[in-house]
């Protein structure tokens, strides 16, 4: 069957790329299979795999109609190769071959640089839901629980994306590292995740709101430079994966928007007005905006860190060869080439932070970042809003970039979150006021009780404003069978 925008789902494997006529890829697939579905069944969700969830499958590519919704078991959700449609006549729209026709098959000079690309985004993938794996157990509701789940079988799909590049266009090597990606584990300290956000503990709800706000947006930054590849067959996953990831966004905007919610509701009924007075909004049941600006800061950091040395020439070589582009790449009125361009970057300069210009193509990353921050400022913004909206006086605000950096310009240096550099020892003195300390983290652990009631949420968290698939906040979104 040649390519459609709907799905085959007569095959084990669901695609719209014509697997049927492509025995080598679908035999190489089919072997994969039974490594990817143990590795769910050992690092997904634990004790729910069993339970019914209210899930959307993709049933076509249409951006439009392609979620179709109903109660599956996880394992036997249905995984599947989702290439957005061939756009005729595609070039490649950047970098030293602008002009030349979008390639179809992987260009030997770049295929080392395009393999790594693909197994850093792809280990992503299955690195975030085994930081997630134990979420489900103390889901905040139903509604809550099955967004979880929503957002772990669709990051299991950006995996299965992956590997089918891998398998598809780079023979054998593709076929080891699609095995290896079933092998690493976050945190694990002999074969961890490749990069360092993905290592990380998400250890409650609050945590895993601002990772899908935070970090699945850098994802979405990383998908959308990758969307502009001039590798037709990257720029088409990534721009299918790219529809899913919006929902992830979503989880994570409007789960801390309905955490500081029911903050601030509980604030006006008990007349607390300070936000500062901690201990007070504690008692409360809820958890302090404080509080939640510091994993704000902490979530934030650490994403930031995903983009990697402000100035680097691999990201010049990735621009240059017309594998990654910028974020909305030919939106941008510029000669797409920029080899005569500059691009600000802060950096340190003796001890001060500074604006220094630079060559643009070195600076690919520093750009990607700043369009990253102004999207998150969007987000915040509306967080924002729905606080003054309750009356309380307060605004949260994403630190300054030099903030608790482990890649990069500031990575030696501590600064505040306005961006004072400091001394270790006024660094020391501070650090637990910036980000979540060990009892902030009890705190917050302390609220993490199931919530499994039809209708009911935890008392930390407001209800959504609207249900999922036009169904009320009372719905079984998940029918538990534990095992
Ligand atoms: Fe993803
Ligand atoms: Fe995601």
């Amino acid at each position: 069957m040649p390519e459609t925008t709907h799905v085959d789902y007569s095959t084990k494997i669901p695609n719209n790329v014509g697997l049927m006529d492509d025995q080598r890829v679908l035999k190489a697939l089919e072997q994969w299979h039974p490594g990817y579905i143990d590795w769910w069944n050992t690092m997904g969700p634990d004790g729910f795999q069993t339970s019914d969830v209210y899930l959307r499958t993709a049933v076509s590519i249409d951006p439009k109609g392609w979620a179709k919704f109903d109660y599956v078991k996880m394992p036997e959700y249905r995984w599947g190769i989702l290439l957005a449609p061939r756009m005729e006549g595609r070039q490649v729209n950047f970098g030293a071959h602008k002009g030349e026709a979008a390639w179809q098959e992987v260009p030997g000079e770049y295929r080392a640089m395009l393999r790594r690309l693909i197994v850093v985004q792809g280990d992503t993938e299955p690195a975030s839901v085994e930081q997630q794996r134990f979420l489900g157990k103390t889901a905040p509701s139903l509604y809550d629980m099955r967004n979880l789940f929503q957002v772990n079988v669709e990051e299991g799909r950006h995996l299965w994306a992956m590997v089918y590049l891998l398998q598809k266009h780079f023979g054998r090597d593709g076929r080891e590292e699609a095995g290896e990606l079933l092998n690493r584990r976050s945190g694990d300290a002999d074969k961890p995740r490749m990069l360092g956000a993905f290592n990380e503990e998400t250890p409650d709800w609050l945590s895993f709101f601002m990772f899908t706000f935070f970090t699945d947006r850098d994802g979405k930054m990383q998908l959308e430079s990758l969307a502009q590849s001039g590798f037709d067959p990257l720029s088409r996953t990534c721009r299918f994966m790219l529809t899913e990831e919006a929902h992830h966004m979503f989880v994570g905007e409007t789960g801390v928007s309905r955490t500081a919610e029911a903050t601030c509701a509980a604030m006006k009924a008990a007349g607390i007005e300070d936000p500062y007075d901690i201990n007070a909004v504690r008692k409360l049941g809820v958890i302090d905006l404080p509080t939640m600006q510091k994993k704000a800061n902490l979530h934030f950091s650490l994403s930031l860190d995903l983009f990697g040395s402000e100035v680097s020439t691999n990201a010049a070589n990735y621009y240059n060869s017309g594998v990654k582009g910028r974020f909305q790449e030919t939106r941008i009125e510029d000669d797409h080439v920029l080899t005569s361009d500059t691009y600000p970057v802060s950096k340190l300069v003796s001890g001060q932070i500074k604006m220094v210009d630079e060559p643009a193509l070195t600076a690919i990353n520093m750009r990607l970042r700043d369009d990253y921050v102004a999207d998150c400022n969007k987000g915040v913004e509306r967080w924002n809003k729905a606080i003054e909206k309750t009356g309380i006086n307060f605004r949260f605000k994403l630190p300054h970039v030099a903030f608790h950096r482990h890649i990069g310009e500031f990575q030696n240096v501590k600064a505040s979150p306005d961006g004072q550099v400091l001394s270790e020892a006024e660094w020391a003195k501070k650090r637990d006021a910036w980000l979540p300390s060990k009892a902030d983290g009890d705190f917050i652990q302390s609220l993490m009780q199931p919530c499994w009631e039809r209708g009911k949420f935890s008392s930390w968290i407001a209800p959504p404003k609207v249900g999922v698939d036009n169904k009320g906040g009372d719905f079984e979104y998940v029918k538990i069978h534990q095992g």
